[in-house]
């Protein structure tokens, strides 16, 4: 099949390379100039592990080109989808303002059929809104049909997840787009659910709201394991074996970010409040979300008493692992409520150096994770990249002026911590 990506973010130049992948001809659209350059010229803008070498393969096989001209690509398309940033404005409410100007473009390009297909996360009801402006700015006035298709994709995993899919939702208003829409997902042998618009767009909030809500309950459950005792993991392991439950998302942290879940909720709150529900609930999980990272300063702050002028070395600055994102990353805030109380910090991460160094300043950053440790009062674990597990803790040990180590990622074991002589303090164990 034909399609087009307008918006090659994330979603939208991983979404393109995997359909290219199975078979699909595939344009991606930007309106950067320089991110359409670098992908010509082979580079990849973001790091996603597998995406490079997807997209070189593709490239060369013929089946995926971009170009700035969203024109050349609905034109050259059976199904074109948005995939355009969905911004936070500062009441929390969604800025759509990308999404209306793309269906504009559209709609102005169309010269016959087409099936408009939304990806971006967006408000319910949004569908509406951009079938009602597709009809007003479409010249030759074509037939076309809108549909939604939330995107599940995590980052650090966006190509497993996308080959790979847990399901498929397709909105649709009229039967017309669903055969196209299934034969778009066919090849990734994944189920396919068919509702209408307006489910399909709450299935995205509703699913992120509710990861979102099991992190929390679990951080919140790691405050009462602290006061008794108890340990969080193996709490986690015993309610996840009940399939009604699950394991994931149930890993206790010093809190969740990431351009996704902070936006998404603030979101829903806002789209419920605008019916006239007021999402107690969800607001709930952000404030357990914001103690639970102040809870963590405190932590350092009780044992270092002062931190002004103390050493602290940070393992991790992306909001996860496997990532260079560092957008809402709870490691840099982190970074930032430590500067404030005037910790001195030597900081690392795996990908995501050159992406913090735009927001975080006034820190060392350091090559090698062995040598974040050197001369420091305290090190801790702010991301969980699986490479912290292979750190050379004796070597950060005889580094350090005292071996204290705060682990807001239960990266490691509190025993054998201890044997290897650090006080070491983690979340809910
Ligand atoms: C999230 C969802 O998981 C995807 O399904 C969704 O498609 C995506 O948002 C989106 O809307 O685009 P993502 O933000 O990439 O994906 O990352 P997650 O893996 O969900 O992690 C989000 C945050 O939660 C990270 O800071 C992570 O460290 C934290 N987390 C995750 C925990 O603290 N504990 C956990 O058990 C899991």
């Amino acid at each position: 099949m034909r399609l087009a990506l307008i918006g090659t973010g994330y979603v939208g130049l991983v979404t393109g390379a995997c359909f290219a992948e199975v078979g699909h001809h595939v344009i991606c659209v930007d309106n950067d100039p320089a991110k359409i350059k670098l992908l010509q010229e082979g580079g990849i803008p973001i790091y996603e592990p597998g995406l490079k070498e997807l997209v070189e393969r593709n490239v060369a096989a013929g089946r995926l080109s971009f170009t700035t001209r969203t024109e050349a690509g609905v034109q050259a398309s059976d199904v074109v989808f948005i995939a355009v940033p969905t911004p936070p404005l500062p009441d929390g409410s969604v800025d759509l303002s990308f999404i209306e100007k793309v269906a504009r473009e559209i709609a102005s390009a169309m010269t016959s059929y087409k099936i408009v297909v939304d990806k971006s996360t967006v408000p319910v009801k949004t569908g509406d809104k951009v079938a009602e402006t597709i009809k007003r700015y479409c010249k030759a006035k074509v037939e076309f049909d809108v549909v939604s298709n939330p995107e599940f994709l995590r980052e650090g995993f966006a190509v497993e997840d996308l080959m790979h899919p847990d399901r498929v939702v397709i909105g649709v208003k009229s039967p017309r787009p669903v055969n196209t829409m299934k034969q778009v997902y066919a090849p990734f042998n994944a189920p396919i659910i068919v509702t209408d618009i307006n489910s399909a767009e709450l299935i995205k909030h509703a699913s992120n709201s509710f990861l979102a809500l099991k992190i929390s309950y679990i951080n919140a459950i790691s405050v009462i394991c602290e006061a008794t005792g108890a340990n969080v993991q193996e709490v986690a392991n015993g309610m996840g074996m009940d399939e009604r439950i699950g394991r994931r998302f149930l890993d206790a942290s010093l809190g969740f970010g990431g351009s996704c879940f902070p936006k998404d909720l603030s979101a829903f709150i806002k789209i419920a409040e605008q019916v006239g529900y007021e999402f107690g609930l969800l607001k709930e999980v952000q404030k357990i979300n914001t103690v639970q990272m102040e809870r963590f300063v405190k932590k350092i702050a009780d044992t270092l008493w002062v931190l002004k002028d103390k050493k602290i070395g940070v393992l991790g600055l992306a909001f996860k692992q496997n990532t260079d994102d560092v957008r809402m990353s709870p490691a840099i805030d982190l970074c930032q409520r430590l500067q404030k109380e005037g910790a001195l910090l030597r900081v690392h991460d795996p990908k995501a150096m050159e992406k913090a160094q735009a927001v975080l300043k006034d820190v060392t950053y350091v090559g090698d994770m062995n040598a974040v440790a050197d001369g420091c009062d305290a090190l801790v674990v702010a991301t969980e990249w699986d490479e912290f597990k292979k750190l050379d803790l004796a070597r950060c040990r005889e580094a350090m002026t005292h071996p204290i180590l705060f682990d807001g990622r239960n990266l490691f074991d509190p025993v054998e911590m201890e044997k290897l002589g650090f006080i070491y303090k983690s979340i809910g164990r």
